[in-house]
């Protein structure tokens, strides 16, 4: 069993790098790329280069403040996919060379088994079966997940993911990027009786989908004599929106499921307004699981402890681990998505 796990994350636009101890986080690097704010969304080739930059001195800090040697390291973890083809690529051939060089273990990982994985690097207790919940700029998950390794996609979203919903409505709300934190600390300011979005695909199911809701956004902003007076409250309008249909389908999955658990994970988990409000209404329903927003943004630290997981499996990824845009999650279970779940 691997006892020193090497984790590289480069699916985006953060170089980082984490080390695990016998599955405890030793070491966490996390460089964002700033370069991406000038053009207000992530430029993949510009990513891939700064990857390429900056990776080794990422990973000889990230085992350095680990007090370890590179010679420890018995497994690399990396993520696979899914996210930039050429950005993945760096990660991935620099996690080969280091594997293939100091005859180490490699396992590639998917970057949202990854998401999944973060609030047990925090919370030694957690464990299956619970209701999972991943929002990220790219993906909108909800997850009956029985046991580690087994999931069942209850529903994800029609067109885009929350997270590139907020960042979407930042930008025509004249905010940087990314959007989801901007959005979040706006809205502190703002009336949440000012304007009423709707809340689509509410009233039923596990799916969800946000570009009508983006549509009506636009449209206030339009409407809008003073953007400058309305803004936080369109930021708060937008937000309540979001969270109030995320919220709902979760419970709805976890009063189906009957789980006394639901896990909150991805880059929008981060929102502090979205585990408060997941808390309040699951009181009395579930407890709710949630890593703090360093582990819930792009991460290492994740990558490393999904690898350790599947590693203790016996798995293994051999020289031909490719990066893939597009790569399957092993162990999702898509065959009868939307379904409805049986009571228990
Ligand atoms: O998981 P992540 O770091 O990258 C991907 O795998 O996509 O997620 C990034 C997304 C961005 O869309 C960003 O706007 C969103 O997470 N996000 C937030 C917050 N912090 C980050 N969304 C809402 N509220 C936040 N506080
Ligand atoms: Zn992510």
């Amino acid at each position: 069993m691997a006892d020193v796990v090497l984790g590289i994350e480069t699916s985006c636009d953060e170089t980082s790098a984490a080390v695990l101890v016998g599955g405890e986080l030793s070491s966490l690097i996390i460089l964002s790329q700033d370069v991406h704010k000038i053009f207000g969304g992530v430029v993949p080739e510009l990513a891939s280069r700064a990857h390429l930059t900056a990776l080794p001195a990422v990973v000889d800090r990230a085992i350095a403040e680990a007090g370890v040697s590179l010679s420890a390291v018995d497994a690399v973890a990396v993520t696979a996919g899914p996210g930039l083809a050429g950005a993945l690529l760096v990660g991935v051939v620099y996690a080969k060379s280091l594997a293939y060089a100091g005859g180490r273990e490699l396992i590639g990982v998917h970057h949202m088994e990854g998401h999944l994985f973060a609030p047990a690097l925090e919370d030694g207790d957690l464990k299956p079966p619970f209701v999972a919940l991943l929002v990220s700029g790219g993906h909108t998950l909800l997850l009956d997940v029985p046991a580690w390794g087994h999931y069942r996609l209850l529903g994800e979203t029609r067109d885009d993911a929350a997270g590139e919903a907020f960042d979407k409505v930042a930008s025509l709300l004249g905010l940087g990027y990314p959007g989801g934190p901007a959005i979040e600390r706006l809205a502190k300011e703002g009336d949440p009786t000012k304007f009423a979005f709707p809340r689509p695909m509410i009233a039923e199911g596990y799916e969800f989908s946000f570009s009508g809701l983006k549509t009506a956004l636009l449209h206030a902003v339009r409407a809008s004599d003073d953007l400058d007076r309305d803004r936080p409250h369109l930021a708060r309008g937008f937000q309540d929106a979001v969270l109030d249909v995320l919220v709902t389908k979760l419970e709805r999955a976890l009063r189906a499921t009957g789980y006394a658990t639901a896990v909150l994970g991805g880059g929008v988990a981060c929102s502090r307004a979205l585990a408060t409000r997941a808390a309040e209404r699951l009181k009395g329903v579930a407890r709710v699981a949630v890593a703090s927003p360093r582990l819930n943004t792009d991460n290492a630290a994740m990558i490393a402890r999904a690898g350790w997981y599947r590693l203790g499996l016996g798995e293994r990824s051999d020289w031909t681990l490719d990066a893939r845009a597009d790569l399957p999650w092993p162990g999702l279970e898509t065959t009868t998505p939307h379904s409805p779940l049986p009571t228990s």
